[in-house]
């Protein structure tokens, strides 16, 4: 059986806001991951997806706080380490994170190429490239391996590239050092159709090439997931409401959101092509106040008095996990 590389154990996480008022961003978080598999977490905006991966990455930078629970990378806890240590230990080479919006995560005034110097530099150990020279080196080739214009690309600001190249540029960067592990955070949200998907392709031909092996992929996307994710997570109010292999939860979903969340997706099928999504009613939760019983209760059609009342656990229904007491 292979080791597991990723284990996260009932992680909580809250922001702290100046009024002094705690948001429950997530809440009961567990799963692992072994070598080569890829993840997927799906969510309606809000939910916690960002919030998680900034712990997961040993990230809780004021105002967020851990409130409980542990991570760790290769058996070697995460939670309680200064920035510092996890950016010069951590990031880059054992986890990296392909951000949700590429423009935010460039300095503007920086060329590509000094970028990439800023991050290497930081993250400086053994087998990484040492010279200015080797790292101007290692950066041409994988922005060649994209197909990328590399010189145009490593000598141009960011406003000066298209939003795609933008992304790429990103991308190329934070796998430079071939971390073990990649969390990207919805990737493609600001991006068109076609340069979607050439980001996509351009994610899976660095697993291919293993230039990483194993990956958190974050999108709003489930149809997307179930054809690259080995198994998939469902959030909803800061909370896995439901996690099992991909074919389980598309095609096969227990947790009554997770089935209004398909039944809300245009269906891709060409033989349901006609049918409508269906909206699922009513709002989440909010995450500052003490939620008792079921999260998705007050929109769940199926909802019973007890649902308002008893907090759901996380619980096997047949070899997945099912956060609702009548999911069978
Ligand atoms: N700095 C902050 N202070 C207080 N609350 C915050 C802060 N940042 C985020 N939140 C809240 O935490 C919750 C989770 O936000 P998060 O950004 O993790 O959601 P998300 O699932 O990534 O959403 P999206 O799909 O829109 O990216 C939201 O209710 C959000 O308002
Ligand atoms: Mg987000």
């Amino acid at each position: 059986m292979s080791e597991k590389i990723f284990e996260v154990d009932h992680l909580s996480l809250h922001y702290l806001t100046r009024f002094g008022e705690k948001v429950h961003a997530v809440t009961d978080v567990s799963f692992s991951m072994k070598q080569g598999e890829i993840l997927g977490i799906a969510g309606e905006s809000g939910c916690g997806k960002s919030t998680l991966v900034s712990g997961l990455m040993g990230m809780c930078i004021p105002p967020l706080y851990p409130t409980s629970g542990d991570v760790r990378v290769n058996g070697e806890s995460l939670m309680n380490r200064s920035e510092s240590d996890i950016r010069s230990n951590v990031l880059a080479q054992k986890i990296s994170m392909i951000p949700q919006g590429a423009f935010n995560a460039l300095n503007p005034v920086r060329k590509i190429k000094d970028i990439a110097a800023d991050v290497i530099a930081a993250h400086q150990k053994q087998g990484s490239p040492s010279s200015a020279k080797e790292i101007y080196q290692r950066l041409c080739e994988r922005f060649d391996l994209f197909g990328m214009d590399t010189q145009r690309v490593l000598n141009s600001y960011p406003i000066q590239l298209t939003a795609g190249e933008r992304q790429r540029s990103v991308i190329g960067i934070s796998t430079l050092l071939n971390p073990r592990m990649v969390i990207a955070d919805e990737p493609t949200s600001a991006l068109d159709v076609s340069t979607q998907k050439e980001v996509i392709k351009m994610i899976f031909d660095l697993l291919e090439k293993g230039i990483f092996s194993t990956m958190i992929f974050i999108t709003h996307e489930l149809p997307l997931l179930y054809h690259v994710a080995d198994n998939i997570a469902i959030m909803y109010a800061g909370e896995f409401v439901e996690m099992g292999t991909a074919e389980q939860v598309v095609k096969d979903p227990r947790h009554p959101y997770t089935q209004a969340l398909m039944g809300a997706m245009l269906s891709s099928e060409s033989s349901q092509r006609s049918r409508k999504p269906v909206a699922i009613e009513g709002a989440p939760p909010s995450l500052s106040q003490t939620m008792v019983g079921c999260r998705f209760a007050e929109r769940c059609t199926r909802a019973c008095p007890d649902c308002k009342k008893n907090t759901q656990s996380i619980r096997m229904v047949g070899d997945r996990l099912v956060r609702c007491d009548y999911a069978k």
